[in-house]
């Protein structure tokens, strides 16, 4: 069977040199294609030195010159929505990992997925314990009142919360059908040390050189509390999922997001 054509968009990001070395070891795919903003080169050589493929600063002109099956788009949310549109009006797959996407943007993107006949995954977290993670969490949302949020990550990371924790919270949220209770400290000495808060759900952000990505969601009860937690150690964890992703999204049509459909998880 032909490889399946991957173009990676965000190619010189931590991410997406991570993704183009794991494409290249796939035999089912290949990488067609690079684009980021700071390309100043026209070819790009791959990590296993088997060849070079075209680097460009802008999505729309590569989309115009090669036909990739399958965008994966590892840059930030507004140059995601750019590349989205262009892209599935070419009828090409888009796998998309990059935080800070709206609810309307998904709408949006399941909307020119399905006018175009493409697949698109969208994922805040592409490992496969987030997504365990996630299904342990919505059951024990129906059964415990109180619940927060602790999520730990680099300290260079731009923004808080994590996409993975906003999603993680939405989950639960909707899961439990109803807000959880949540107990508002009287005196709070430093502003903001109770967290932020969603639906009854405080969220700790965590910022420290040495984390890669973790979470850990803790509930309460009484007499007894539960505790979850996810711990990334290195960037490595994300590709299975991604690379799951690829394969799979170019048999669907319309929006899947996270990765819980594809594991049979049920719906994220
Ligand atoms: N879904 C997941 O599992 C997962 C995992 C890790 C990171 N992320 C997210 O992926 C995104 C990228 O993370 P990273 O650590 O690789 O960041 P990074 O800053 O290392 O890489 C982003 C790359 O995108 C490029 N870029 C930005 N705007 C662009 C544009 N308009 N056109 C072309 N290229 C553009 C940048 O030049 C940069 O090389 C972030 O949003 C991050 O939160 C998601």
């Amino acid at each position: 069977m032909k490889p399946i054509a991957v173009l990676v968009y965000g190619a010189l990001g931590r991410m997406g040199k991570e993704v183009i070395a794991a494409v290249c070891r796939d035999p089912e795919l290949k990488i067609v294609g690079a684009v980021d903003l700071k390309a100043d080169q026209g070819m790009l050589p791959l990590p296993d030195g088997s060849a070079e493929v075209p680097l460009y600063a802008d999505v729309s002109s590569m989309l115009k010159s090669w036909h990739p099956q399958v965008l994966v788009d590892f840059t930030v949310a507004e140059a995601s929505m750019i590349a989205a549109r262009v892209a599935a009006k070419q009828g090409v797959n888009l796998v998309i990992g990059t935080s800070g996407l709206s609810d309307d943007n998904l709408k949006e993107i399941d909307q020119l997925c399905k006018a175009n006949n493409v697949g698109a995954v969208v994922a805040p977290n592409f490992t496969i314990g987030a997504a365990v993670l996630l299904n342990a969490v919505k059951a024990a949302a129906k059964f415990f009142d109180f619940a927060e949020i602790i999520e730990m990550h680099h300290h260079e990371k731009v923004d808080a919360p994590s996409g993975t924790a906003l999603a993680t919270a939405k989950a639960m949220r909707q899961s439990r059908g109803k807000p959880f209770s949540y107990q508002k400290t009287k005196k709070e000495t430093i502003s903001g040390t109770r967290g932020g808060e969603f639906d009854g759900i405080a969220i700790h952000s965590v910022r420290l050189p040495g984390f890669v990505a973790s979470q850990e969601v803790v509930f309460g009860g009484i007499g007894q509390t539960l505790s979850v937690r996810h711990d990334t150690i290195g960037r490595e964890c994300y590709l299975p999922g991604v690379i799951l992703a690829i394969k799979e999204v170019v048999k669907r049509q319309g929006l899947i997001y996270g990765l819980n459909t594809l594991l049979s998880l049920g719906e994220q």
